[in-house]
């Protein structure tokens, strides 16, 4: 018999929602010493993180899809902030992974941990539009049973357009990780040019971290990180995690994959209001996003 896991609320992480079992462990994250061969993928959640992760880890593996089978991906790619319960927290696991690690997060930029500028790490963000980010976010509030009830998709585009999520304002945090482009070595990508045209985003990796491939070698990887791959590959798709913890029965992790879901499920009135929204919080900002295919 499993254990029953019921979303609290959320905590505050100077003033960014956040689980509150991520809050108790903080300490440990804001001292957490990268190392200059770490690279850090960021995301705001459900922009494609686990896709990227598994791009960089076939990269870091030179294509070999048996090496990508080694473990779960977040046990590959720890997620830097991760506690729960029971569970080795994200720098516990990442304490315990060779070099050169590859990192997650979702942190706001002015939460990352100081060290990995310190060692001047490479950091690839990823930005996905938000109409697609917070229906994404709806089904994923549903399956992952750490979060609290959204509600209604109504109620949850409200508390998304407030930013009282976890990790808070989407626009602050795709804003704020646009600006540190200016000062650090960061690659910023759109989950929508890697859903058109996956090789040239690969290429555009590849030069980031310096590395050649052949290009049957890349090919080898878009096959290897496609949607449909990543979603029956026991090491990509979540599917062990216990159910307690993610119920896939509610939605599946790899759910849609696609550019555009939000035209299901977003009413007139609703697309209204959320561009007006949209509009005057992404005002003056020169960060362009596709909402259609
Ligand atoms: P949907 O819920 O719209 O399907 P994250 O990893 O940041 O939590 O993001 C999850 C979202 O990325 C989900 O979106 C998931 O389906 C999508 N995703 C994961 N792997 C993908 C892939 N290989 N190609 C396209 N989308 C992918």
């Amino acid at each position: 018999m499993g254990v029953e896991v019921v979303g609290e609320e959320l905590g505050s992480l100077h003033g960014i929602p956040l689980f509150k079992t991520f809050i108790e462990v903080w300490p440990q994250v804001e001292a957490f010493q990268a190392q200059p061969d770490d690279l850090l993928v960021s995301t705001y959640p459900k922009s494609g993180t686990t896709w990227l992760s598994e791009i960089l880890d076939i990269i870091y593996q030179d294509g070999s899809v048996e090496k990508c089978q080694r473990d779960a991906i977040y046990n590959r790619v720890p997620f830097l902030e991760y506690k729960e319960p029971g569970m080795p927290s994200g720098v516990e696991l990442l304490e315990k992974t060779p070099s050169p690690r590859l990192v997650t997060t979702h942190l706001p930029v002015q939460l990352l941990p100081k060290s990995f500028c310190d060692k001047n790490c490479k950091v690839i963000y990823m930005a996905r539009n938000p109409k697609d980010v917070v229906v994404s976010y709806y089904y994923f509030y549903q399956m992952a049973k750490t979060h609290p009830d959204p509600g209604t998709l109504a109620e949850f585009l409200e508390t998304f357009m407030a930013g009282k999520v976890a990790y808070g304002s989407w626009y602050e945090h795709v804003q704020g990780w646009w600006e540190k482009k200016q000062e650090k070595q960061l690659l910023y990508l759109f989950y929508e040019d890697m859903k058109k045209d996956p090789w040239q985003e690969v290429q555009k990796i590849l030069r980031f971290l310096g590395k050649e491939m052949a290009e049957e070698m890349v090919e080898r990887i878009l096959h290897h990180t496609s949607f449909q791959e990543m979603k029956k590959n026991p090491s990509a798709n979540y599917n062990s995690v216990p159910t307690a913890l993610m119920d896939h029965s509610i939605s599946p992790f790899l759910r849609k994959g696609i550019i555009g879901d939000w035209k299901n499920h977003f009413t007139v009135a609703q697309n209204e209001r959320f561009n007006q929204h949209y509009q005057k919080h992404m005002m003056g900002s020169d960060l362009h996003f596709q909402m259609e295919a």
